[in-house]
């Protein structure tokens, strides 16, 4: 079941993002690392600059999470995190293509260099890389991230919104 979280699902979402994002050790730079990966504030942070997050939910378990963010004309992809024992069996297929039906604008998602796995998800789900200049324009605007994390992401944009430069 896929269903739009609620505050009572604070705890739940952090622990699926914390459980899958040990997929990035070894892989993003060292220093871009920490455990845990994302905190409470800064969830916190998150939800208030309103991203809306989705749940894939399984036997009254959250075993997948995606968030939804309006920001100026454009919709962001957010956090999309399968635990690591669910993946490979759909569920981010399904939250993604759910979120695909929610936005009405163009959609762009960020993610790490690094995160070969996430980078072919997003293809196969129609999304095309942009350029390294035009990926620092799309996350300098649309983003509130640090310099360093610029660096070292990607942007990906929906097929039919390649026309999307700063
Ligand atoms: C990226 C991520 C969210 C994808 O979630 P997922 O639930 O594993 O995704 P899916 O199962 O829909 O698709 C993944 C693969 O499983 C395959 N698959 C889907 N359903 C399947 C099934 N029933 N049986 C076998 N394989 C299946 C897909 O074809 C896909 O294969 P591919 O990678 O060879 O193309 C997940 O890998 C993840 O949480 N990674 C760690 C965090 C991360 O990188 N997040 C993204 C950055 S924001």
């Amino acid at each position: 079941m896929i269903r739009k979280c609620t505050g009572a699902d604070f705890d739940s979402i952090l622990d699926v993002i914390n459980d899958s994002a040990i997929a990035y050790k070894g892989h993003i730079p060292e220093d871009c690392w920490h455990e845990p990966y994302m905190t409470r504030e800064y969830l916190q942070n998150e939800i208030d600059a309103r991203v809306e997050f989705w749940a894939y939910e399984e036997g009254g378990l959250i075993v997948g999470v995606m968030g939804i963010q309006d920001v100026q004309d454009v919709t962001l992809f957010r956090h999309a995190y399968v635990r690591t024992a669910s993946r490979n069996r759909g569920v981010g297929g399904k939250l993604i293509e759910r979120l695909g039906g929610l936005a009405s604008r163009p959609v762009l998602v960020g993610t790490w260099k690094a995160a070969t796995w996430a980078i072919r998800f997003y293809e196969k789900h129609g999304f095309r890389l942009v350029d390294e200049e035009t990926k620092d324009a799309l996350l300098k605007k649309y983003w509130t991230i640090p310099e360093r994390q610029v660096d070292t992401s990607v942007v990906l944009v929906q097929q039919g919104s390649e026309h999307l430069k700063e």
